[in-house]
């Protein structure tokens, strides 16, 4: 590629990406997602959604849904999204992600969906029971970053497969409609904790649904319960090795190892070549004084903004304008290609 073409092709790149206000933001948020947003806005023109539509897809009592989504903005901001240089907003304050998505139900085929392995964890065995929308799931996600015509996504390993039924969605659409509207947007799942995993059980995605809360490290745990919580992390009895293939076959030990590394912006092999031959009687407190060092400051800082609520509701109203500006006249060429008369009465 010649510097112009770089140049162009830097030019054309949107960023989307969301996170869900339910419950405590993890260390798994943080290092698979949030930390990859803060780098990615400085290059890029970003924009980072708290999906509250998404949310309802199981129940949420309305309360709690508002008091996460201004905690969730809060700690975006607190980790060091800047609200002058990326658009932070909710997403249900943008009605065309609904609107699309809408039409996108209309081009996502059932087999397509039925492939989801999200929505068969999350209905688990009462499927009959599960909402309409928590099946839809994807077909929104694939509108959020439509909406944008984003063309990178940052995201932890677990949305891969949403993000491949997004560009199947945009390649359908562009082929029923004959048309290019959309572009396919890439995946960015970089970092060395793409997938952290649950600090009671190294096969399991540290999750704000598990229901033990020592599963995982929350942003706002404060330092004592998260040496706690490392120090009780599940880990087998052996020494950490020196090399990476010392590592297979050893989930918890491969897990904290990614996590010190993420942690201290690292290679695996830096944390091996100094704690190679140690136990974890040696690391874990070397892997806790970090992890504090890193997200006491985050979440001291959340606290902090969370004692002017209104401050939070005003950046996130801020946001939905500026995103709804983008928006807007993607869907108005959306409604043109699909054939619907008239405007939106949003315009
Ligand atoms: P959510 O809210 O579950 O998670 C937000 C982000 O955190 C990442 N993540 C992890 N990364 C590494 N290890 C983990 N244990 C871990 N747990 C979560 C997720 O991969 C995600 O990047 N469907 C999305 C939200 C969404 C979205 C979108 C994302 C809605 N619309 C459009 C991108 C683009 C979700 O439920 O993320």
């Amino acid at each position: 590629m010649t510097d112009s073409t770089v140049q162009k092709s830097v030019e054309k790149s949107r960023i989307f990406s969301g996170i869900q206000p339910t419950g405590n933001l993890h260390l798994g948020n943080y290092l698979g997602a949030i930390r990859n947003w803060v780098s990615l806005q400085h290059e890029f023109e970003s924009i980072y959604c708290v999906v509250d539509l998404h949310a309802i897809t199981v129940h949420q009592n309305p309360g709690d849904l508002r008091k996460s989504t201004r905690e969730v903005a809060a700690s975006l901001i607190a980790a060091g999204i800047s609200t002058d240089r990326s658009i932070l907003f909710n997403q249900s304050c943008v009605p065309q992600h609904a609107e699309l998505a809408w039409i996108f139900n209309c081009v996502a085929r059932l087999g397509w969906l039925n492939r989801m392995t999200q929505f068969k964890e999350k209905a688990g065995k009462n499927r009959e029971n599960a909402s309409v929308g928590l099946y839809a799931y994807p077909t929104l996600m694939a509108a959020d970053i439509l909406a944008y015509r984003a063309t990178h996504v940052p995201v932890g390993e677990d949305q891969k497969q949403h993000l491949e039924l997004t560009r199947d969605i945009a390649q359908a659409f562009n082929s029923i409609f004959e048309c290019e509207v959309f572009p396919l947007p890439e995946p960015q799942i970089f970092g060395s904790a793409t997938r952290v995993m649950s600090l009671r059980d190294g096969s399991a995605k540290m999750s704000k649904s598990d229901i033990s809360d020592n599963s995982r490290i929350n942003m706002t745990d404060n330092a004592d319960l998260i040496m706690q919580k490392i120090r009780k992390a599940k880990t087998d009895p052996d020494a950490l090795p020196s090399e990476v293939a010392g590592l297979v076959g050893r989930p918890e030990a491969s897990n904290l190892v990614a996590i010190y590394a993420a942690l201290a912006d690292c290679r695996i092999e830096d944390v091996l070549a100094e704690f190679g031959g140690r136990g974890f009687g040696d690391f874990k407190p070397a892997l806790g004084d970090l992890a504090v060092s890193k997200l006491s400051p985050i979440g001291d800082e959340m606290r902090r903004l969370l004692k002017n609520p209104a401050d939070i509701d005003a950046i996130l109203a801020d946001g939905a304008e500026r995103a709804a500006a983008i928006t807007r006249p993607i869907l108005a060429e959306v409604r043109d290609v699909v054939g619907f008369l008239g405007a939106s009465t949003d315009l």
